[in-house]
């Protein structure tokens, strides 16, 4: 999670994957269903689970439900245009996009310093 004291706590892109997932109701997996050679071909769930657990090595039961998951998604596609860029302002200077207080500091680290500042590396 980090926390303001953990020096290796970075901010970190991602954007959260709320959804329904297949899951191996016997072996208690998370599937990972072979999607483009099998699910959008035949749309058959069983077959492209079957298919992926093959392709990964896996035991598949044969039976399958869907489960609620939050999924963390790292974001290195799907970025926003260079132009949208954020800038220094966007978080600083009385940008409300970061809440200073709440992450554990005395204000914008910008006026203050950072997590280390004034602390040998
Ligand atoms: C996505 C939000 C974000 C953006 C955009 C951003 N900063 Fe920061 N900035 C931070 C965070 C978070 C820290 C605190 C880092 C820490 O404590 O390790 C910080 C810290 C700082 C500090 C204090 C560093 C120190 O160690 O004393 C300065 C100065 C600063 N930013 C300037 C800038 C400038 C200039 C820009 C634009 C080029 C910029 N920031 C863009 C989030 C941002």
């Amino acid at each position: 999670m980090g926390d303001i004291k953990d020096k290796t706590a970075k901010i970190y892109p991602y954007k959260t994957h709320t959804g329904d997932q297949p899951m191996d109701s016997v072996h208690k997996y998370l599937s990972t269903f072979q999607q483009y050679q099998s699910l959008w071909v035949h749309y058959n769930w069983n077959k492209a689970l079957k298919d992926g657990a093959q392709e990964e090595g896996l035991p598949y039961s044969g039976k399958y439900q869907f489960v609620k998951t939050i999924a963390y998604v790292s974001a290195p596609h799907q970025v926003a245009p260079k132009e949208d860029a954020l800038q220094c302002g966007d978080c600083h200077m009385g940008a409300k996009r970061m809440d200073w207080k709440a992450l554990g500091y005395k204000a914008d680290p910008m006026m203050t310093g950072g997590r280390f500042a004034g602390k040998k590396k």
